[in-house]
């Protein structure tokens, strides 16, 4: 299935003035077309921010804690990504329009990129957020593994483009503010990366809740254990090592990387700490979105 033995590093280009990988942006007009089913789940984020662990849970949910059953398929055949293109390889509008209801949608769109038909159909959604600055450096690392981007430079200089929301999906701040301000509007279940790590249990039956289910104790425990960094880490069906390593090279940095809160620490100098968090207070100011920046 995949013809391509490598794929060369290009620039970004933008959709909509978000910038985006060149091939999903020669695809776009397939994305706006999009249509979604009532019962379909949107499962949003903005990139490095817990999408295959939230997928992963909910698949887990779905098929009643069955182990097997989510075995059944990579996370990215399962939970198929909306807006992903490459010529050749993957097409996820295409696989979506295939895939018998009731479908998990991944995205990591902004709000106003959004098909305007997952609004029309009132779809229920799940938007996980994660602290910027483990964000940011995931996002470095996920940068030099996956082909796709641009090459990041520097972690200096890739933080200053971070900031400036100069990267894929653009502005970390914009995005998190946008799902912020639509889920006072509509069926979203807007959930924090800390949190989950904090108490997964707590996190787990919120979800079990929003999607109307009803799991007993050991189900619960079950689907906790599956979706551990340390299970996820080792399960070829959610770590993405089954994908070509023209498109993900995993000895550059694995995909499940460390999986914890405040690995910032480890990468932040002082100054940029000191320069990042004058931004972030002028880019967050008066709002009730809150972060942790470690827990
Ligand atoms: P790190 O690079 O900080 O380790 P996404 O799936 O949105 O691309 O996010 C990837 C990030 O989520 C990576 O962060 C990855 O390690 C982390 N992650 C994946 N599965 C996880 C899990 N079960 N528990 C905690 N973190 C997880």
């Amino acid at each position: 299935k995949m013809e391509e033995e490598h794929m060369p590093r290009r620039e970004l280009e933008s959709i909509h003035g978000i910038p985006l990988y060149w091939c999903f942006v020669e695809k776009w007009g397939q994305v706006e077309a999009f249509q979604a089913r009532p019962d379909d789940l949107l499962i949003s984020t903005y990139p490095k921010s817990g999408t295959t662990w939230i997928s992963e849970i909910v698949d887990m949910i779905y098929n009643d804690g069955d182990v097997e059953k989510c075995k059944r398929d990579a996370i990215f055949n399962r939970v198929p990504f909306m807006e992903m293109s490459t010529p050749n390889f993957i097409n996820g509008t295409e696989q979506l329009d295939k895939m018998p209801s009731p479908r998990l949608v991944k995205t990591h769109v902004p709000v106003q990129l959004l098909p305007i038909s997952f609004w029309e159909k009132d779809c229920k959604m799940i938007y996980v957020a994660r602290n910027a600055k483990d964000v940011a450096v995931s996002y470095y690392y996920f940068y030099q593994m996956a082909k796709l981007h641009p090459d990041p430079g520097p972690w200096n200089e890739f933080l200053e483009k971070f900031m400036a929301g100069n990267v894929a999906y653009g502005s970390w701040y914009d995005h998190v503010k946008g799902w912020w301000e639509k889920a006072k509007d509509y069926r979203i279940l807007f959930l924090y990366y800390e949190d989950m790590k904090e108490d997964p249990k707590r996190e787990v039956q919120k979800v079990i809740q929003f999607l109307g289910k009803e799991l007993k104790e050991e189900v619960v425990n079950k689907i906790l254990h599956h979706t551990s960094f340390q299970e996820m880490k080792k399960n070829p069906s959610v770590n993405y090592e089954t994908m070509p390593s023209w498109a993900l090279d995993h000895s550059i940095s694995p995909f499940m990387r460390k999986g914890i809160s405040g690995d910032w620490k480890n990468h932040f100098t002082v100054a940029q700490n000191e320069r990042f968090n004058r931004h972030y207070e002028e880019q967050m100011k008066g709002l009730a979105l809150r972060f942790r920046m470690e827990i």
